[in-house]
């Protein structure tokens, strides 16, 4: 018996994994992901507490929305945005000069807390020994997911804190369409576009669980988070 296309599983798809352009970069800077890059930082501080550590790295970082919340919920933490794309880093360094700014004109002593470093994943000179290894909306990214997990053996202290959060590919392209139009209805075209293509190329649980297999990293717990994202979570071995 044939299937209707819509009730077909998806297979994976791969989008370009840098987010270059900078009409992308800036459509995603000023969407609103406030909501759930809130709760990942809250669930990062109900998981490991309120103390991270000294060095705290946020791989795939974009314009820096995790990377600056980590940073406000760790004030005494070096927090570390690492991405490989230059009109992802602009918008992340204009935005790390007007924070100085409003902290010098507040009297405030200006944060040396937050840096960015430009890099393509894998990258073997990245320097390890962080604390933490923070990730959210890179693993769909990377058309070799094995490039993230080996770069968080890279660059992960022993027992140091791992919270990863993607999106998760739907079962169906019914249930695709149904995320689109629940959470990007009033999105711009080409955030929806986006949208789409990422819910694609996203991976599921088991086969997140296969990878973390494969990499030598199932002591981590991978569950599936809401109706659209998947969470890595654990340390690493001390
Ligand atoms: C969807 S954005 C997520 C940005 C940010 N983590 C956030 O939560 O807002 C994915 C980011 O991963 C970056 N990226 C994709 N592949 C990469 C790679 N191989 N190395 C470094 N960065 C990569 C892209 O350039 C983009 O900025």
């Amino acid at each position: 018996m044939a299937f209707a296309p819509w009730s077909r599983a998806i297979e994976r798809v791969c989008e370009p994994e840098l987010m270059e352009g900078a009409e992308q970069a800036l459509a995603y800077a000023e969407a609103d992901f406030s909501a759930t890059d809130q709760a990942m930082v809250e669930r990062i501080a109900c998981c490991f507490g309120a103390q991270l550590g000294e060095r705290i790295v946020d791989l795939g970082c974009g314009p820096g929305n995790i990377t600056f919340r980590l940073a406000d919920h760790h004030p005494s933490s070096l927090v570390v945005g690492v991405d490989g794309s230059g009109a992802m880093l602009a918008i992340a360094l204009a935005r790390l000069d007007q924070l100085r700014l409003r902290h010098l004109q507040q009297g405030e002593r200006p944060r040396a807390s937050v840096s960015f470093q430009q890099a393509r994943l894998p990258c073997p000179q990245l320097q390890g020994g962080y604390s933490a290894v923070v990730s959210n909306s890179l693993l769909h990214h990377l058309h070799d997911p094995q490039v993230l997990w080996s770069t968080v053996r890279q660059m992960a202290a022993p027992g140091a804190a791992i919270c990863i959060r993607d999106l998760r590919r739907p079962a169906d392209q019914i249930a695709l369409e149904r995320l689109v139009a629940t959470h990007a209805a009033g999105a711009p075209p080409v955030l929806q576009h986006d949208y789409r293509q990422s819910l694609r190329a996203a991976f599921t649980v088991e086969e997140v669980e296969a990878q973390l297999v494969e990499a030598g990293l199932s002591q981590l717990d991978v569950g599936a988070v809401e109706d659209r994202y998947l969470e890595i979570i654990g340390r690493h071995p001390i």
